[in-house]
């Protein structure tokens, strides 16, 4: 898997966004260390703050299936009809994924599956705090 395919497996999750609100697809690909690969996408609601957003999808997909160590992470988003652009995970997703992920594991943002950017998670969550801090 690289990271060419894992963005293409993140622009293709997008399809079962719902997202009757903003009207803006994100689709992510999780790539667990047992070679399989957890898509997610987000999920609105009408009272807007329980939405679930596309890489909490795929990391609570993966952790309830008794995954909890990945190798890389790849996130698409664009607005219905929009430009396509670099999306990248909201403060509570990196917070979130923090909890499994270690801090070099590659974040891929994709325009396209040829059009990406490769950052270490701990460029977007630096001096963050985490499980190792409660020991
Ligand atoms: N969204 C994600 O799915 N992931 C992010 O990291 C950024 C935001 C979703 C939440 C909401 O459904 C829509 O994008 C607009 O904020």
């Amino acid at each position: 898997m690289d990271y060419k395919e894992l963005a293409q497996v993140a622009i293709d999750a997008k399809k079962a966004a719902y997202v009757p609100y903003s009207k803006f697809r994100v689709g992510a690909a999780l790539f667990g260390k047992s070679g399989k690969i957890y898509m997610g996408c987000n999920i609105e609601s009408a009272a807007y703050s329980p939405t679930c957003c596309a890489e909490r999808t795929a990391l609570v997909k993966a952790v309830s299936e008794g995954e909890r160590e990945f190798t890389a992470i790849a996130v698409a988003g664009s607005a219905e009809g929009g430009e396509v652009q670099y999306c990248y995970p909201c403060g509570v997703c990196r917070q979130f994924l923090k909890e499994f992920v270690s801090d070099d594991m590659p974040v891929i943002i994709a325009k396209t599956a040829d059009d990406y950017r490769v950052h270490k998670f701990e460029e977007l969550l630096p001096h963050s705090f985490g499980p190792e801090d409660l020991k």
